[in-house]
């Protein structure tokens, strides 16, 4: 009988989180490998969120999150503490996920220790090392020495071997956020009292279109954000129109949003959302505006128009595919997109239909079939 292969999954934010369970539970049950978990904690509330209602209990925790980290400090916790849980576990890969610091320092302290790294969610590339910053450049070091990489589209897979990674290493699988959105939908169905968080908050905005927001991205402190703020003010004037808005726990993104938006009549600013009831919020929105990489992925297959609060983006496909659009982050801008999807049936139908550029649901088992090699 062949060695059983032993899988270690390191990760620690949300994202990552809801990308990784898919091919975690997979590993779980499969009498193939071995499977271990460390989580960084490079989040904690938002992490722990996935990990209870996914039923993640990691191996590992490095508990490193502080307040307002930076990314220096950071890193340096992130290496050092993921490098002794390798020389603890010796695992036979290392498997990371997307383009956080967790992800980089992973992958880096495999690769210090010449144990191989499947990189899930490999090759994605906006081609500008500012947007999004510091990811672009987590994800390209990651793809330097990554011996597997699961490409999420042809896109990705092509953006790797244009820089010369070895073809051989590249596979197509889909991106595993569409898994997860599937995994959540029918435990949803099989249990609506996971997804009742916002029933007060569609009770008060009975009768209006609902704009879902989210918004964190680093490169978008500072001037971005505040346009972003001014932004979601001026579309909560128009009487048809409510805003809810989970907001992200980074200080830099919470101290804008509640300085500026809160107590409006027609927004609602609340604590970040647990996975079933993202969905919820996906689900009931007519439009939703992001800076989010995971939300420009989940809208489309859902048929949801999505603006995207970048000025660039490395997931083109939903833009391909007419259900996303990039508006930036000048107010202006994002306030006449949204009022045109508003006001324009035309228009709105136009994007409001759902494509799958991202994935048919099944890329963790396909994963998890190429690291059984
Ligand atoms: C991180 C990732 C980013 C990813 C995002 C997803 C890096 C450099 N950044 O950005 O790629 O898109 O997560 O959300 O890897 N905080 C809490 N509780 C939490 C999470 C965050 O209080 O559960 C606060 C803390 O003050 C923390 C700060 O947010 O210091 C920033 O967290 P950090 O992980 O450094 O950056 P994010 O902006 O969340
Ligand atoms: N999400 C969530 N609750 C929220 C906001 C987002 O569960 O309140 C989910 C969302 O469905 C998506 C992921 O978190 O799967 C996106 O995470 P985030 O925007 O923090 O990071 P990014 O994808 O930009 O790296």
């Amino acid at each position: 009988m062949a060695k059983t292969l032993k899988i270690l999954t390191v990760f620690g934010t949300r994202p990552e989180a809801i990308k990784m369970f898919p091919l975690i539970h997979l590993l779980q049950e499969d009498q193939r490998f071995d499977s271990r978990v460390c989580v960084s904690g490079q989040h904690r509330g938002m992490l722990d969120q996935v990990l209870e209602i996914a039923g993640i209990e990691p191996h590992h925790d490095l508990d490193l999150m502080q307040p307002g980290q930076t990314l220096d400090a950071l890193t340096a916790r992130l290496l050092e503490g993921i490098g002794n849980v390798l020389d603890e576990e010796r695992p036979d890969w290392v498997v990371v996920q997307g383009d956080t610091a967790t992800a980089m320092c992973g992958g880096l302290a495999a690769y210090y220790r010449k144990i191989p790294v499947a990189h899930v969610e490999a090759g994605l590339r906006s081609g500008d090392i500012h947007h999004p910053w510091p990811e672009e450049v987590n994800r390209k070091i990651i793809g330097t020495f990554a011996a597997l990489n699961f490409a999420p589209t042809e896109t990705s897979a092509k953006s790797l071997t244009t820089e010369n990674v070895d073809p051989a290493k590249v596979h197509v699988t889909g991106n595993t956020v569409i898994d997860a959105l599937h995994w959540i939908t029918e435990k949803v169905a099989a249990e609506p009292a996971l997804a009742t968080a916002l029933s007060e908050v569609e009770k008060r905005f009975a009768g209006k279109r609902i704009i879902g927001v989210t918004s964190h991205r680093r490169e978008n402190f500072g001037d971005g954000m505040d346009a972003i703020a001014d932004a979601i003010g001026r579309l909560a004037d128009r009487d048809d129109v409510a805003i809810i808005f989970p907001v992200h726990l980074n200080p830099n993104v919470r101290s804008v949003m509640n300085e500026r938006l809160a107590g409006r009549d027609n927004i609602a600013l609340l604590e970040p959302l647990d996975y079933p009831n993202f969905a919820r919020l996906l689900d009931i929105s007519s439009i939703m505006l992001t800076d989010s990489g995971g939300v420009q992925e989940e809208a489309p297959a859902l048929g949801k128009p999505v603006l995207v609060m970048r000025e660039t983006t490395e997931r083109p496909e939903g833009v391909e595919a007419g259900t996303a659009k990039l508006v930036g982050t000048d107010a202006d801008r994002i306030v006449e997109e949204a009022s045109l999807l508003l006001d324009d049936q035309e228009a709105y139908s136009a994007m409001a239909r759902s494509h799958n550029p991202f994935g048919d649901g099944k890329a963790a088992q396909r994963i998890v079939d190429l690291l059984a090699g």
